[in-house]
């Protein structure tokens, strides 16, 4: 795809669709969003969207659909077995990601219940690049364990390095070594490893991956929620593939997986999920799993209308014009964060632009919460929600000690198409205030923690008023602005 240059010489990314349907936003004011945040324990899932103005959550199920996607809806084929909606997601399946055999799940989490049921036992440890929450919750309630094995270069904030989500090849040797190959049901690769800044892996070290799956054995599984965003930056970054499009891309990527398996909420802006491979073997293994969790065979918990969105969703992941909207909104949130101080995961990556809260908030200790109380402060300033990616997302280790995360990250999600560059210079603009009057940010504790995925639900408070008194400052500098 050819660059657009500006006259003017600034670098600004051009939205390359039109918006035709427009949702209303609510933008409340400060001392409303002071109440919600009580309402809501500190935590930005228990949020109401009437309270939210810019949703940078998550880009899951909230990636702006097509007009080809919302048309596709409505041909669907409503029928318990044989849809021929289904029949049309096979084919698109095939197409794009180049695997025969699929197996439809009602969401990403689905699948890692189905693979982590079939695959894991209690000693089982899976390699990976890196976790992500409920890959992980799956595999640790079956009784296994994971391994992450990045470079080091991957938790460095400040890096130039084109793909911190590669696996490091020299230790997943040695963990295969130490552990035995027979305990490793599987390795499993996250395109676009999201928990550490949305960062991809490269096709080399895909092959490396490969090379030693097939020396000991393993079967290989991609995780492909953020396949095309990973794809597009091996695209813009790998000298090898600077001449490919997409789709050779894609193939070659899921042509080394034995099992592929995805969110749909992500990877084709629609709903639903799946798993699909060309063993005949790996799919019998998951199949009789499908109709017990999620639904028949043909529709695996997903709405027809939702199945037809993902076929056309999923070509759409093929086009470079529409891919490269969410990373390059994103780099310029990056670059212009980045140009006033402000310590953000780099080189930019997909999903959303990532903060450093351990150096945004150095004040605040791991104990309390850094992370998780900058994704407070920006809501309470700004009415922007973004999510924390940290100590509160990680899961206690099995004796239930608290265990701190390697990195604490206020993620402030861009899905795509659906923020113009107007509200992104906004987020730049609270960011820049809440950076210069970060001393007022306060730390946070739990009240209540659930078991399992605690930060979903999760209940907490602030350590002491400092909420109040962040709001007074805003106060005093914006007077009536919202
Ligand atoms: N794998 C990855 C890499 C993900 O990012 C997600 C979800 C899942 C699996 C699970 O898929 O939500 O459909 O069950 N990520 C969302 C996020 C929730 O906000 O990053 P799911």
């Amino acid at each position: 795809m050819q660059e657009i240059k500006f006259y003017s010489g600034e670098t600004i990314p051009l939205e390359l669709h039109k918006v035709r349907i427009v949702q209303k936003l609510n933008l409340v004011p400060i001392e409303r969003r002071l109440e919600a945040l009580y309402e809501g324990g500190f935590n930005t899932f228990r949020l109401s969207t009437l309270d939210v103005f810019l949703d940078m959550l998550t880009d899951s199920g909230t990636n702006a659909m097509s007009d080809n996607q919302l048309a596709a809806m409505m041909q669907a084929d409503d029928a318990y077995a044989g849809s021929q909606s289904f029949i049309r997601l096979q084919k698109a399946v095939e197409d794009v990601l180049g695997k025969k055999l699929l197996l439809p799940v009602h969401q990403g989490r689905a699948a890692e219940n189905i693979i982590s049921t079939a695959y894991i036992k209690k000693g089982s440890l899976v390699p990976m690049n890196y976790h992500f929450t409920t890959a992980m919750a799956h595999i640790t309630q079956n009784g296994g364990k994971i391994a992450e094995l990045l470079y080091d270069e991957a938790y460095k904030i400040n890096s130039d390095h084109p793909f911190k989500g590669n696996m490091n090849i020299e230790k997943l040797e040695e963990t295969i070594k130490h552990h035995g190959a027979n305990n490793i049901p599987f390795i499993r690769m996250e395109a676009s490893t999201n928990l550490i800044g949305g960062q991809p892996f490269s096709i080399q070290n895909l092959r490396d991956v490969r090379a030693m799956a097939d020396k000991y054995g393993i079967r290989l599984v991609l995780d492909a929620s953020l396949l095309g965003e990973n794809a597009y930056l091996v695209l813009k970054r790998e000298e090898e593939f600077k001449d490919s499009n997409m789709g050779e891309i894609i193939k070659i990527m899921t042509g080394m997986a034995d099992l592929v398996y995805f969110s749909a909420r992500k990877l084709s802006s629609s709903r639903g999920g799946g798993m699909c491979t060309d063993n005949m073997t790996i799919y019998k293994e998951l199949e009789a799993l499908v109709p017990l969790y999620e639904g028949f065979l043909t529709y695996g918990g997903i709405s027809i209308r939702e199945i037809e969105a993902m076929a056309v969703g999923l070509y759409e992941t093929l086009d470079e014009s529409m891919i490269c909207q969410s990373p390059s909104f994103i780099k310029y949130l990056v670059d212009a964060l980045d140009g006033k101080g402000i310590p953000v995961i780099k080189p930019a990556g997909v999903l959303g632009a990532h903060v450093d809260a351990m150096q945004f908030c150095a004040h605040i200790p791991q104990t309390e919460y850094p992370a998780g109380a900058l994704a407070s402060a920006l809501f309470l300033i700004s009415g922007v929600r973004g999510m924390e990616r940290g100590s509160i997302s990680n899961q206690r280790d099995e004796y239930g000690n608290e265990t701190y995360a390697d990195m604490e990250l206020l993620r402030l999600a861009v899905p795509r198409r659906v923020f113009t560059l107007s509200q992104i210079k906004y987020v730049e603009d609270r960011l820049n205030w809440l950076y210069d009057n970060r001393l007022l940010i306060g730390g946070l504790r739990f009240v209540y923690e659930p078991p399992v995925l605690r930060f979903f639900m999760g209940g907490l408070e602030p350590t002491s008023d400092w909420p109040v008194k962040l709001m007074a400052k805003f106060k005093e500098d914006f007077g009536e602005s919202l």
